[in-house]
């Protein structure tokens, strides 16, 4: 007899996997692929993160830590809010997470109960989406476009009846756009006096072109979740933050300890190391500046324009419409024709997405130039 099965685990499969899978049967044959499909650098964590690590292996024993994270690093994000935000953040409101994916769920269950009704933009990164169905939550789409670069306003959310929370993130994934100056701002204000939850996804700070990405942490009620991930090149550590509002510090912590006990211990020493890699990291946002120019225009020169502002992260999103009937299509088309692997917008945006893909340019200058090269030679 089947035993019974929760819906909790019937969320959405990541589609980008399907890219992903094509590419490597096509890097089977022999042929090669430019990977524009994956959301992380190609670079190693930087050099200081990694020798901090190498020297605990050897002299530290790395077991359990704090539930909410080793006191050296904690203090080091508070230094990281001084310089980089002018603001003083209280170390008992830093949460280390295992990645900003653990911070979600931490935050997504001290905040929400079943049936209530959390809004995320379409589109947005897929795993917002998928983290609140697994926990009983309602997502509900805001309707966002390029009037406001694709990010939510609190025009938009006050027309979508009753909420419990909302999820932003800018710069975001897929579009690479962010709020206007004071945006986030005034939907945080707006978020408190209407008692709506606001989750700020900042994982994508430190990566902008032009300026850079205001936080929330100045909220009374916001949670921000962060990450090393994207900027401090270190996806696989599995290591992130959050910084909470008072009255969720303890529930937060009751939950971590419980759901994870602690965050890897080599990855918080690596992390609290990587603050001081500064110029390094600066480095390799040059290369995706670099990147994010000749990508623009190889895809401008085919009719693909941005459908949102890249201004941050390391991706562009593009209407396919002129020159496909849908994004797979396209991307089937793109790999197979070219070698050049690019995302569906169908991950994103259940149902705007079949006009979209998004170029990811967080590869080495080498590739991104070869695949740039490549887009512009396309002949459709
Ligand atoms: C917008 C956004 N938030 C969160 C994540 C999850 O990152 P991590 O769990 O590695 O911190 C990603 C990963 O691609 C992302 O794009």
């Amino acid at each position: 007899m089947a035993l019974k099965l929760s819906e909790r685990g019937d969320v959405s499969p990541f589609l980008v996997m399907e890219v992903m899978r094509a590419a490597a049967e096509r890097e089977a044959t022999g042929k090669d692929v430019l990977h524009l499909e994956v959301g992380q650098p190609g670079f190693p964590a930087p050099r200081g993160a990694r020798l901090a690590a190498a020297k605990a292996l050897e002299t530290e024993t790395l077991g359990y830590t704090n539930a909410l994270g080793q006191p050296d690093l904690r203090s080091k994000i508070c230094a990281h809010y001084r310089d980089q935000y002018t603001m003083d953040i209280d170390e008992s409101r830093i949460a280390v997470t295992t990645g900003s994916s653990a911070g979600f769920l931490l935050a997504f269950l001290a905040c929400f109960a079943p049936g209530d009704r959390v809004a995320l933009a379409d589109p947005s990164y897929p795993c917002y989406r998928n983290i609140l169905k697994a926990v009983g939550v309602e997502a509900v789409a805001i309707p966002v476009d390029a009037s406001t670069a694709f990010q939510p306003t609190p025009e938009a959310l006050a027309g979508l009846g009753p909420l419990d929370g909302v999820v932003v993130a800018s710069p975001g994934n897929p579009t690479g756009s962010m709020f206007a100056p004071g945006e986030l701002g005034r939907l945080a204000d707006w978020c408190h006096t209407a008692g709506i939850r606001l989750i700020s996804d900042e994982i994508y700070h430190g990566l902008t072109y032009g300026q850079d990405g205001e936080t929330a942490a100045g909220s009374p009620s916001a949670i921000v979740v962060n990450s090393f991930s994207k900027y401090f090149a270190m996806t696989g550590w599995r290591i992130g933050w959050a910084i909470l509002p008072e009255d969720l510090c303890k529930p937060i912590e009751r939950l971590a300890q419980n759901l994870f006990i602690s965050p890897p211990a080599i990855s918080q020493i690596a992390a609290a190391a990587a603050f001081d890699c500064h110029e390094e990291l600066q480095g390799y946002r040059d290369v995706y500046a670099a990147n994010r120019l000749d990508l623009l225009d190889a895809l401008s020169a085919r009719g693909l324009t941005p459908a949102a502002p890249p201004d941050g992260a390391f991706y562009i999103y593009v209407d396919t419409s002129p020159v496909a009937n849908d994004s797979p299509s396209f991307c089937t088309s793109l790999l197979n024709e070219t070698g050049v692997a690019a995302t569906s917008g169908l991950d994103f945006d259940p149902i705007r997405g079949s006009q979209s893909a998004r170029f990811s340019f967080c590869a080495s200058r080498a590739d991104v130039q070869e695949a740039a090269k490549r887009i512009k030679a396309w002949r459709r």
